[in-house]
Protein backbone atom coordinates (compact mmCIF):
# COMPACT_ATOMS: atom_id res chain seq x y z
CA UNK A 1 0.00 0.00 0.00
CA UNK A 2 0.85 3.27 -0.86
CA UNK A 3 1.56 5.95 1.86
CA UNK A 4 -0.24 9.53 0.43
CA UNK A 5 2.08 11.69 1.08
CA UNK A 6 0.22 14.53 -0.70
CA UNK A 7 0.25 17.93 1.06
CA UNK A 8 -2.95 19.79 1.76
CA UNK A 9 -2.61 23.32 0.37
CA UNK A 10 -3.92 26.49 2.54
CA UNK A 11 -6.80 28.49 0.54
CA UNK A 12 -8.01 31.67 0.99
CA UNK A 13 -10.62 29.61 1.93
CA UNK A 14 -8.44 27.92 4.68
CA UNK A 15 -7.47 31.27 5.65
CA UNK A 16 -11.37 32.75 6.09
CA UNK A 17 -12.64 29.67 8.05
CA UNK A 18 -9.62 30.86 10.70
CA UNK A 19 -11.23 33.44 11.40
CA UNK A 20 -14.40 31.38 12.70
CA UNK A 21 -12.43 28.88 14.49
CA UNK A 22 -10.61 31.35 16.33
CA UNK A 23 -7.17 29.59 14.75
CA UNK A 24 -4.61 32.44 14.41
CA UNK A 25 -2.79 32.88 10.99
CA UNK A 26 0.19 33.05 10.94
CA UNK A 27 2.10 34.65 7.73
CA UNK A 28 5.85 35.74 6.99
CA UNK A 29 7.85 37.36 3.87
CA UNK A 30 10.03 35.22 1.57
CA UNK A 31 11.04 36.35 -1.58
CA UNK A 32 13.66 33.85 -2.83
CA UNK A 33 13.38 29.61 -2.98
CA UNK A 34 15.41 28.42 0.16
CA UNK A 35 13.77 30.63 2.88
CA UNK A 36 10.43 30.43 1.38
CA UNK A 37 11.38 26.16 1.53
CA UNK A 38 12.29 26.40 5.32
CA UNK A 39 8.68 28.91 6.16
CA UNK A 40 6.73 26.66 4.48
CA UNK A 41 8.22 23.25 6.08
CA UNK A 42 8.16 25.10 9.45
CA UNK A 43 4.16 25.72 8.98
CA UNK A 44 3.42 29.35 8.42
CA UNK A 45 -0.03 29.01 6.53
CA UNK A 46 1.13 32.17 4.49
CA UNK A 47 3.68 33.38 2.94
CA UNK A 48 3.56 37.00 1.29
CA UNK A 49 6.26 38.14 -1.30
CA UNK A 50 5.93 41.59 0.15
CA UNK A 51 7.52 44.61 -1.93
CA UNK A 52 9.41 44.65 0.86
CA UNK A 53 11.72 42.74 -1.20
CA UNK A 54 12.74 46.17 -2.85
CA UNK A 55 14.22 46.95 1.09
CA UNK A 56 15.80 43.59 2.49
CA UNK A 57 16.83 42.26 -0.90
CA UNK A 58 17.93 45.04 -3.01
CA UNK A 59 18.73 47.13 -0.73
CA UNK A 60 16.56 50.47 -1.70
CA UNK A 61 15.12 53.33 1.02
CA UNK A 62 11.88 52.77 -0.01
CA UNK A 63 9.39 50.03 -1.50
CA UNK A 64 8.37 52.57 -4.59
CA UNK A 65 11.53 51.15 -6.77
CA UNK A 66 10.81 47.48 -7.23
CA UNK A 67 9.30 46.69 -10.52
CA UNK A 68 6.44 44.12 -11.62
CA UNK A 69 9.41 41.71 -13.50
CA UNK A 70 11.18 41.49 -10.26
CA UNK A 71 7.88 40.99 -8.44
CA UNK A 72 7.05 37.95 -10.41
CA UNK A 73 10.62 36.87 -10.38
CA UNK A 74 10.91 36.72 -6.37
CA UNK A 75 7.03 35.25 -6.63
CA UNK A 76 8.45 32.35 -8.83
CA UNK A 77 11.21 31.27 -6.65
CA UNK A 78 9.09 32.15 -3.62
CA UNK A 79 6.34 29.36 -5.29
CA UNK A 80 8.72 26.92 -6.21
CA UNK A 81 9.69 26.71 -2.22
CA UNK A 82 5.77 26.84 -0.94
CA UNK A 83 4.35 23.21 -1.02
CA UNK A 84 1.91 24.07 1.73
CA UNK A 85 1.47 27.85 2.05
CA UNK A 86 -1.01 30.34 0.16
CA UNK A 87 1.53 32.83 -1.47
CA UNK A 88 0.47 35.90 -1.68
CA UNK A 89 2.02 38.64 -3.97
CA UNK A 90 2.21 42.66 -3.52
CA UNK A 91 1.12 44.57 -6.10
CA UNK A 92 4.02 47.23 -6.32
CA UNK A 93 3.55 51.09 -6.89
CA UNK A 94 2.48 52.17 -9.40
CA UNK A 95 1.17 48.83 -11.03
CA UNK A 96 -2.36 49.49 -9.69
CA UNK A 97 -3.10 52.77 -8.40
CA UNK A 98 -3.81 54.96 -11.71
CA UNK A 99 -6.06 52.36 -13.60
CA UNK A 100 -8.35 49.53 -12.92
CA UNK A 101 -7.67 47.98 -16.37
CA UNK A 102 -4.24 48.46 -15.50
CA UNK A 103 -4.61 47.01 -12.05
CA UNK A 104 -6.11 43.40 -13.65
CA UNK A 105 -3.62 43.24 -16.02
CA UNK A 106 -0.72 43.64 -13.31
CA UNK A 107 -2.25 41.03 -11.13
CA UNK A 108 -3.02 38.83 -14.03
CA UNK A 109 0.58 38.59 -15.01
CA UNK A 110 1.59 37.97 -11.53
CA UNK A 111 -0.69 34.83 -11.39
CA UNK A 112 0.41 33.28 -14.82
CA UNK A 113 3.91 33.92 -14.42
CA UNK A 114 4.46 32.96 -11.19
CA UNK A 115 2.02 30.49 -10.16
CA UNK A 116 1.39 32.53 -6.89
CA UNK A 117 -2.33 32.14 -5.37
CA UNK A 118 -3.43 35.71 -4.54
CA UNK A 119 -2.35 39.62 -4.76
CA UNK A 120 -1.90 42.17 -2.10
CA UNK A 121 -2.48 45.63 -2.68
CA UNK A 122 -2.07 49.15 -0.42
CA UNK A 123 -5.28 51.10 0.06
CA UNK A 124 -8.96 51.49 0.31
CA UNK A 125 -11.57 53.52 -1.42
CA UNK A 126 -9.12 55.51 -3.64
CA UNK A 127 -8.19 52.28 -5.31
CA UNK A 128 -12.12 50.72 -5.18
CA UNK A 129 -12.42 50.34 -8.99
CA UNK A 130 -9.30 48.05 -9.45
CA UNK A 131 -10.38 45.77 -6.75
CA UNK A 132 -13.39 45.15 -7.96
CA UNK A 133 -12.34 44.39 -11.53
CA UNK A 134 -9.46 42.25 -9.61
CA UNK A 135 -11.82 39.97 -7.38
CA UNK A 136 -14.38 39.84 -10.59
CA UNK A 137 -11.90 38.47 -12.53
CA UNK A 138 -11.50 35.64 -10.18
CA UNK A 139 -8.00 36.53 -8.13
CA UNK A 140 -8.40 36.98 -4.41
CA UNK A 141 -7.11 40.08 -3.14
CA UNK A 142 -5.80 40.42 0.34
CA UNK A 143 -6.02 44.62 1.65
CA UNK A 144 -3.48 46.33 3.29
CA UNK A 145 -4.42 49.38 5.52
CA UNK A 146 -2.77 52.04 8.22
CA UNK A 147 0.70 52.61 7.48
CA UNK A 148 0.73 51.60 3.55
CA UNK A 149 4.57 52.06 2.57
CA UNK A 150 3.87 52.80 -0.78
CA UNK A 151 2.63 56.09 0.33
CA UNK A 152 5.50 56.82 2.74
CA UNK A 153 6.49 60.55 0.73
CA UNK A 154 2.51 61.29 1.80
CA UNK A 155 3.20 60.23 5.03
CA UNK A 156 6.38 61.88 5.56
CA UNK A 157 7.20 59.16 8.22
CA UNK A 158 6.95 55.40 9.03
CA UNK A 159 4.82 56.74 12.46
CA UNK A 160 1.98 54.94 13.64
CA UNK A 161 -1.30 55.53 11.48
CA UNK A 162 -5.18 56.77 12.07
CA UNK A 163 -4.16 57.46 15.82
CA UNK A 164 -6.67 60.54 15.28
CA UNK A 165 -10.45 60.09 14.89
CA UNK A 166 -10.58 60.80 11.37
CA UNK A 167 -8.24 58.44 9.87
CA UNK A 168 -9.24 55.63 12.34
CA UNK A 169 -12.60 56.35 11.01
CA UNK A 170 -11.72 56.26 7.25
CA UNK A 171 -9.60 52.91 8.29
CA UNK A 172 -13.02 51.43 9.70
CA UNK A 173 -14.76 52.22 6.50
CA UNK A 174 -12.02 50.89 4.61
CA UNK A 175 -11.82 48.01 6.40
CA UNK A 176 -15.70 47.31 5.62
CA UNK A 177 -15.26 48.48 1.99
CA UNK A 178 -12.55 45.69 1.34
CA UNK A 179 -14.97 42.82 2.80
CA UNK A 180 -17.63 44.30 0.58
CA UNK A 181 -15.72 44.00 -2.61
CA UNK A 182 -14.30 40.57 -1.60
CA UNK A 183 -11.47 40.80 -0.42
CA UNK A 184 -10.33 37.28 1.89
CA UNK A 185 -8.22 39.45 4.29
CA UNK A 186 -6.66 42.40 5.58
CA UNK A 187 -3.39 43.33 6.40
CA UNK A 188 -3.08 45.93 9.14
CA UNK A 189 -0.22 47.80 9.67
CA UNK A 190 1.35 49.76 12.47
CA UNK A 191 -2.41 51.40 14.00
CA UNK A 192 -3.09 51.52 18.01
CA UNK A 193 -4.32 47.80 18.96
CA UNK A 194 -7.46 48.58 19.95
CA UNK A 195 -8.62 50.25 16.39
CA UNK A 196 -7.08 46.69 15.22
CA UNK A 197 -9.28 44.72 17.79
CA UNK A 198 -12.26 46.88 16.39
CA UNK A 199 -11.70 46.86 12.93
CA UNK A 200 -11.36 42.45 13.90
CA UNK A 201 -14.69 42.36 15.37
CA UNK A 202 -16.29 44.04 13.01
CA UNK A 203 -15.60 43.02 9.89
CA UNK A 204 -15.77 38.88 8.82
CA UNK A 205 -12.55 38.65 6.58
CA UNK A 206 -9.20 38.09 8.50
CA UNK A 207 -7.50 40.58 9.87
CA UNK A 208 -3.52 40.39 9.72
CA UNK A 209 -1.30 42.70 11.77
CA UNK A 210 1.93 44.17 12.17
CA UNK A 211 2.76 46.51 14.71
CA UNK A 212 -1.01 46.01 14.85
CA UNK A 213 -1.31 43.86 18.43
CA UNK A 214 -2.88 40.93 19.56
CA UNK A 215 -6.34 41.78 18.53
CA UNK A 216 -5.96 40.73 15.05
CA UNK A 217 -6.90 37.48 14.02
CA UNK A 218 -3.17 36.52 12.78
CA UNK A 219 0.53 38.32 12.57
CA UNK A 220 2.92 38.70 9.81
CA UNK A 221 6.46 40.20 10.00
CA UNK A 222 9.60 40.52 7.62
CA UNK A 223 11.37 37.21 7.85
CA UNK A 224 14.73 38.92 7.79
CA UNK A 225 13.59 40.97 11.17
CA UNK A 226 12.06 38.00 12.74
CA UNK A 227 15.39 36.51 11.97
CA UNK A 228 17.77 39.35 13.47
CA UNK A 229 19.21 39.66 9.87
CA UNK A 230 19.28 43.81 10.88
CA UNK A 231 20.75 44.76 14.19
CA UNK A 232 20.10 48.51 13.22
CA UNK A 233 16.22 47.92 12.45
CA UNK A 234 14.59 47.55 15.71
CA UNK A 235 11.18 48.93 15.77
CA UNK A 236 9.16 47.55 19.02
CA UNK A 237 6.86 45.62 17.25
CA UNK A 238 9.35 43.17 15.75
CA UNK A 239 10.27 40.40 18.13
CA UNK A 240 13.29 38.54 17.15
CA UNK A 241 13.79 34.77 17.38
CA UNK A 242 16.93 34.86 16.15
CA UNK A 243 20.44 37.00 16.05
CA UNK A 244 21.89 35.62 12.75
CA UNK A 245 23.35 39.29 12.11
CA UNK A 246 25.92 38.17 14.36
CA UNK A 247 25.81 34.64 13.93
CA UNK A 248 26.89 35.25 10.52
CA UNK A 249 29.25 37.76 10.99
CA UNK A 250 31.11 35.27 13.44
CA UNK A 251 30.59 32.59 10.71
CA UNK A 252 31.92 34.56 7.87
CA UNK A 253 35.06 35.78 9.63
CA UNK A 254 36.19 32.54 11.32
CA UNK A 255 36.00 31.43 7.65
CA UNK A 256 38.62 34.17 5.91
CA UNK A 257 40.36 33.26 8.79
CA UNK A 258 40.79 29.71 8.24
CA UNK A 259 41.47 30.22 4.48
CA UNK A 260 44.16 32.84 5.54
CA UNK A 261 45.75 30.21 8.10
CA UNK A 262 45.48 27.35 5.57
CA UNK A 263 43.87 25.78 8.25
CA UNK A 264 40.53 25.06 5.50
CA UNK A 265 40.47 23.36 3.43
CA UNK A 266 41.77 20.05 5.62
CA UNK A 267 42.30 16.44 4.65
CA UNK A 268 38.92 15.47 4.70
CA UNK A 269 37.89 18.47 2.73
CA UNK A 270 39.78 17.77 -0.68
CA UNK A 271 39.59 14.90 -3.17
O1 LIG B 1 5.98 44.16 1.86
C1 LIG B 1 5.80 43.66 2.98
O2 LIG B 1 6.65 42.99 3.56
C2 LIG B 1 4.52 43.91 3.63
C3 LIG B 1 4.37 43.47 5.05
C4 LIG B 1 5.09 44.41 5.93
C5 LIG B 1 2.95 43.33 5.45
O3 LIG B 1 3.63 44.44 3.04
Amino acid sequence: MSVNKEIKRITTETVRNMKFTGEKISMLTAYDFTIASLVDAAGTEVILVGDSAANVMAGHETTLPITLDQMIYHAQCVVRGAKRALVVVDLPFGTYQSDPQKALESSVRIMKESGAHAIKLEGGKEIEESIRRIVNAGIPVMGHLGLTPQSIYQFGSYKVRAKEDAEAEKLINDAKLLEELGCFSLVMEKIPADLAAKVTASIHIPTIGIGAGSGCDGQVLVVHDMLGLNNEFKPKFVRKYLNLEDQIHEAIGQYVADVKSADFPNANEQY
